[in-house]
């Protein structure tokens, strides 16, 4: 070990583990890239003020979370929370929206940062795979979003999760609601922090987990049944086109989300078995956040799902993942001619596309039959002096155990046609 450990609220991706990882971000990014989202990377930090953005409500995401710092150069950046400011941003910079090809459909993969108290699943610095639809305002858009996360999920063998669904009204109906909640949060008993909170921003504190808050909280109006007509229309049509798709979900009209740019849909993915950190995913409708940044009005819809939870969630079902054997060919040389021969048969092994590795270090033939074994590799060649004197190799079939002398010219050919 080195004096130096992986930050507070951090952890390393290491094999064997990692390639879990891996193969949850492709399942996530697979329905994506089968729906027209296309690919988009943004930097890992931007101008503070894209996130703080100092109108309307606040959440702790931004206000208490955020890793904000000022550069050398006297720049105030911050490492990003989340992914939709940033894809927006870049979109609206690349004028995506004017090349009259809307929604522009976006997917991304990366890191993101929140200075949050560390606990199983929450993570200063965790990973996320998302996706924006930007510009078009359309039911079936959001009902595409959560049928495609819905989709990924199962892919991956997941199966005790939940949608949870509400809608959050526009800045027509919204508020109207917020006036009345507050109304209603004024007259209960509530500590100093939560009474400033309900003047900030009030439907947060629907969301408070503590139970003495909950028990005052029955009885709260509830934005249901605030929504405008417009809002109703809607939120009903994105209901029955996953309802269709035979999407099951739960209606919740306590659900808030922990960013300020919501408006109608919203909805988390949550998994039975993760304990406090539950939600696997989430996501919503974001019609105002563009002219919150400078761009026109540009309604649109996203989703973001947690990579380090969905690995949890699939420990908390006991879902292993089939996930092919990295290698498939595994070298073991005895000796020095055989070494060169063996690393020349690797490399072409390798041009074939044949995932192949070779026994590196001069170990003798038990070590290297050991490496061989936790590799995962289906077969092994290996060679001895005499082997090479005949013109052959020993091929070994490691599921069978049988094993056969081959031609030094023709192992590269077997072998592909047997790994097929
Ligand atoms: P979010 O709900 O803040 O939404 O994050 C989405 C997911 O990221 C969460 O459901 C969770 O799985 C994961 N996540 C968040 N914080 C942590 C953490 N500290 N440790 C581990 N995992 C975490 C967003 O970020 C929005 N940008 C989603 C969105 C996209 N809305 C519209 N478009």
């Amino acid at each position: 070990m080195s004096t130096f450990k992986a930050p507070k609220g951090t952890y390393d991706l290491i094999p064997p583990d990692s390639a879990t990882y891996l193969a949850v971000r492709e399942a996530i990014a697979a329905p994506l890239r089968n729906s027209g989202y296309g690919y988009i990377e943004t930097p890992g930090f931007e101008n503070v003020e894209l996130f703080a953005r100092g109108v309307g409500e606040s959440t702790d995401i931004v206000t208490k979370e955020m890793y904000a710092f000022e550069t050398k150069g006297g720049d105030r950046l911050a490492l990003r929370p989340e992914g939709t400011a940033s894809v927006l941003r870049a979109a609206l910079e690349a004028n995506l929206h004017k090349a009259g090809n809307l929604p522009v459909k976006l997917w991304y993969s990366g890191s993101y940062y929140r200075y949050e108290r560390p606990q199983k699943g929450r993570y200063r610095h965790f990973s996320q795979v998302g996706a924006e639809a930007i510009g078009a305002e359309d039911p079936a858009l959001d009902a595409e979003l959560i049928i495609l996360a819905d989709q990924a999920y199962r892919s991956l063998g997941l199966r005790n999760f939940r949608i949870l669904l509400n809608s959050l009204g526009d800045q027509e109906c919204r508020p109207v609601y917020r006036t009345a909640l507050q109304d209603f949060l004024r007259g209960l008993d509530l500590d100093e922090d939560t009474l400033r909170r309900s003047e900030i921003n009030p439907l947060r504190v629907l969301d408070d987990k503590r139970d003495a808050v909950q028990k005052q909280l029955v009885g709260a109006p509830l934005l249901r049944d605030y929504l405008c007509d417009a809002c109703k229309t809607y939120h009903e049509e994105v209901r029955e086109l996953i309802t269709a798709a035979g999407v099951s979900f739960e209606d919740d009209p306590k659900l808030v989300r922990g960013l300020d740019y919501y408006t109608r849909t919203t909805f988390e993915f949550v998994h039975d078995g993760l304990g406090s950190q539950s939600a696997v995913g989430g996501g919503g409708r974001y019609d105002g956040l563009s002219e919150m940044i400078g761009g026109p009005a540009l309604p649109s819809v996203g989703w973001a799902l947690g990579v380090d939870r969905t690995v949890l969630a699939l420990e908390a079902e006991g879902v292993e993942l089939s996930l092919p054997a990295s290698t498939s060919v595994f070298a073991v040389p005895l000796g020095e001619e055989a070494r060169r021969v063996l690393f020349g048969k690797v490399t072409e092994l390798r041009k074939a596309g044949v995932a192949a590795d070779f026994s590196f270090g001069g170990k003798g033939l038990k070590g290297a039959m050991k490496n061989a074994n936790r590799s995962g590799a289906r077969y092994t060649i290996v060679a001895g002096e005499r082997d090479l004197a005949e013109g052959v190799v020993q091929l070994k079939d490691m599921e069978s155990g049988e094993q056969m002398a081959i031609g030094v010219n023709e192992v590269v050919a077997e072998l592909e046609s047997r790994l097929g």
